[in-house]
């Protein structure tokens, strides 16, 4: 029967088994927000992952929303990142890498000049944001002009032509979790009245042309997209989201991506404190390889393959506290807990010292 340790071909890449790392970011990058020695070892080390997708990756100087992300925009980043993809290779792994632009969850602190944050309509988030200078309130944003948007998808075609460039197997463009993407397509951050806005078809609209544009600059069998239909996470809602993500995900059959990416509920949160969704529905519109995501362990993770609700699942806090989870899971070991005080510092305290099991 097929479950968590049969191999899966997504797209162009072949994984050994369906135990996908998530997307996490660990703010450790170094100057320049390259990736440093340490970023290489991190990912070096769970490198028996079926799928590493990497934490998310600015894609221009605007993208960037929290300090020490490493980017995939300067030659710099690029250098660095080749080296991670390099040592992962080398270690039999695969390493896709997650594309993303914050919108307005960012500061003017974090942008290039000090400017204005961007996002689809000029709604000030309810929150604080971590500057260099600690958190801060959030600012209202300004609108993308129509005129600023070809800019912007060939900002996402670049940086997928660098993650090319660097190495990766391929890319995530993440359309999730209250970033620039995601405001788009909700109803609660897009307040536009131009054919980016309104209808569930004109909020779609940005993700599917940069999807379009990504495919035909990377081909499409490198590319998937992260997608998180309820998460209220950055300050974000949809007054349908059934509506909305069935169309978008019915959309996305047009382009016969490497894989969708669905993060389901909250992040974190316990499936009792979800927004109601049905995530069956979308498996059933969707054509293509379908990952899950969120709060699944060994037994509910066999359960969702074997059961064909999702085609592989995405674990973030097991994979983050657990380099080797993938023998883990095979041997049925014991897990070592994440150390929640050092998910966004500490070096590399609570990053590159999991033991592994014959430690
Ligand atoms: C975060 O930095 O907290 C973060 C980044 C990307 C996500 C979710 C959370 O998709």
């Amino acid at each position: 029967m097929t479950d968590l340790f049969s191999p899966l071909r997504l797209g162009a890449i072949d994984l050994p088994n369906r135990i996908v790392m998530s997307s996490l970011t660990r703010n450790r990058a170094g100057a320049g927000n390259v990736p440093t020695d340490l970023t290489v070892e991190y990912y070096r080390q769970r490198a028996s992952a079926g799928l590493i997708l990497t934490e998310a990756s600015p894609i221009c100087p605007e993208a960037h929303g929290y300090p020490r992300t490493p980017g995939i925009h300067t030659a710099e980043q690029m250098a660095g990142w080749k080296t991670v993809t390099a040592a992962v290779h080398a270690a039999g792994g695969r390493i896709a890498i997650q594309l993303w632009h914050v919108g307005r969850i960012s500061h003017p602190d974090l942008q290039p000049g000090g400017a204005t944050p961007v996002a689809p309509s000029a709604l000030c988030p309810v929150g604080q944001v971590m500057t260099f200078k600690g958190m801060q309130e959030y600012v209202t944003p300004r609108a993308l002009e129509a005129a600023e948007l070809p800019a912007l998808v060939a900002s996402y075609v670049q940086a997928a032509k660098n993650a090319m460039a660097a190495g990766f197997d391929g890319v995530e463009i993440h359309a999730g979790n209250g970033y620039l993407l995601d405001q788009f397509l909700r109803s609660s951050t897009n307040q536009r009245s131009d054919a980016y806005g309104g209808s569930k078809e004109n909020r779609a609209r940005l993700l599917l042309e940069v999807l379009a544009a990504v495919c035909a600059a990377i081909g499409n069998n490198r590319v998937g997209v992260r997608l998180s239909p309820v998460t209220p996470f950055n300050d974000i809602s949809d007054a349908n989201p059934q509506e909305t993500f069935d169309y978008v995900v019915g959309e996305l059959n047009r382009f016969d991506l490497a894989f969708l990416d669905v993060l389901q509920g909250t992040g974190g949160a316990a499936p009792e404190q979800w927004l109601p969704f049905d995530y069956a529905r979308l498996r059933a519109i969707y054509k293509g390889k379908l990952i899950l995501n969120n709060g699944y362990d060994f037994a509910t993770g066999q359960a969702a393959v074997q059961g064909g609700a999702a085609d592989a699942i995405a674990y973030g806090r097991a994979l983050l506290a657990n380099p080797d989870l993938v023998e883990r899971f095979r041997r049925g070991a014991p897990l070592n807990q994440p150390d929640y005080t050092k998910l966004y510092v500490g070096e590399e305290k609570g990053y590159t010292d999991y033991p592994f099991l014959a430690d």
